[in-house]
């Protein structure tokens, strides 16, 4: 089965092509010079690249794939959620696509892509047979810029949402804290490259906090080593009884640290605000373990390209030798189509193909 997958939910334009989940071609162009000015993704210009560029991106992986379009079996599409103008160029390249070669469409949601990006091993070269899918039931972290969920799956597409964030999602904190910070967009990257380095330095002087390590003990060893760092920020909801998040309470925290403190070093308000998002993520994943005991535990999205969390996740793991840690491999934490693509290989399996009249954009689409 040969699937060729389309994704422009965000300012992303990515084609994939798979044939049984051997990547064919991956090709990702970043619009990220075009939105740098504006601090942000602007749909219409999203929108306007999208356009412009889904027809070099499709040749580009055609050519690398080495097959032409009719050998393809199915087109598949991002439907949501995300920015409807951009999610719209997608789908209507598919349909024309699978109009014009007498294709079958499958639709994924972006965030089952982000889920499914952990069934494809660590490189892109590698024998299928030697892999181990994740075992059901999964237990899945989402965190992207507009996602932050805790999702329970029992089998193929099949999602049950145990939690999710009330208000910002973990990427979207990241990138509006970049912005107090005056660092560039996309944020995520930067503030975890700034805390990197104070990490470093805390560890030289053996005060990074440890994982497990209750935070009080950590802050007390903190204040007897001269206040290298004298503030902290909250870990909203860290304690609450369900799985959902909160975020904009830590942004605004940061947000007036750096008003009261105007030469706040960033390293240290970087470091301090990546760890108390960590803390967070970790707490609660650990809440839905104990809970639900999952077999694995698959982590994808933008966020899970963050090193200091992958090494929590995977430390979070060894306690629970129980379950498989599926961290989604590097290279397909952001948007990318062959997490679409992967996806819809479960979903041809199982025979779920979508008829064009009736595919629509859905900015605010929901896992169901
Ligand atoms: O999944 P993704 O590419 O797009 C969405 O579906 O939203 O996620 C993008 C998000 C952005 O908020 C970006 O700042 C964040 O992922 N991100 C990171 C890192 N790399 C990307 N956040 C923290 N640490 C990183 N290393
Ligand atoms: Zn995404």
């Amino acid at each position: 089965m040969k699937i060729l997958a389309i994704e422009t939910s965000c300012d992303e334009t990515a084609i994939a092509i798979l044939d049984n989940l051997k990547i064919l071609s991956n090709i990702v162009l970043s619009q990220i010079k075009t939105h740098k000015p504006f601090g942000g993704v602007v749909p219409n210009l999203a929108k306007r690249e999208h356009q412009k560029n889904l027809p070099i991106v499709l040749k580009k992986a055609l050519k690398e794939s080495g097959i032409s379009l009719s050998k393809i079996d199915a087109i598949a599409v991002t439907y949501g959620p995300g920015l409807e103008p951009a999610l719209w160029t997608g789908i209507n390249f598919a349909k024309e696509l699978a109009r014009e070669w007498k294709k079958k469409l499958i639709t994924v949601n972006h965030l089952e892509g982000h889920i499914y990006a952990s069934f494809l091993p660590k490189t892109r070269e590698f024998l299928i047979s030697n892999f181990q899918f994740p075992k059901f039931p999964i237990l899945a972290l989402i965190v992207s810029g507009g996602h932050t969920e805790l999702v329970l799956m029992k089998k193929h597409l099949n999602y049950k949402i145990l939690g999710e964030t009330l208000d910002d999602a973990a990427g979207e904190a990241f990138d509006k804290v970049a912005r107090l910070l005056k660092l560039e967009y996309p944020g995520g990257p930067e503030i975890s490259k700034l805390a990197e380095k104070e990490r470093k330095t805390l560890n030289l002087k053996g005060l990074a906090q440890r994982d497990g390590a209750s935070r009080e003990n950590f802050q007390q060893k903190i204040i007897r080593a001269e206040k290298i760092q004298s503030f902290s920020f909250p870990r909203p909801m860290i304690n609450s009884p369900d799985l959902n998040f909160s975020f904009s309470g830590l942004k605004t925290a940061v947000l007036y640290h750096l008003r009261d403190n105007p030469n706040a070093n960033k390293k240290e308000v970087a470091y301090e605000f990546e760890q108390a998002v960590i803390d967070v993520l970790i707490k609660k994943t650990e809440k839905a373990i104990k809970k639900y005991e999952p077999k694995s535990l698959v982590v994808g999205g933008g966020v899970a390209a963050n090193k200091a969390l992958r090494h929590s996740l995977e430390n979070l793991s060894k306690k629970y030798p129980e379950m498989s840690l599926y961290l989604s491999p590097m290279w397909l934490t952001g948007d990318n189509a062959t997490m679409i693509a992967v996806t819809a290989h479960f979903k041809a399996r199982a025979k779920k193909f979508a008829s064009p009249e009736k595919i629509k954009a859905q900015g605010n689409l929901k896992l169901e």
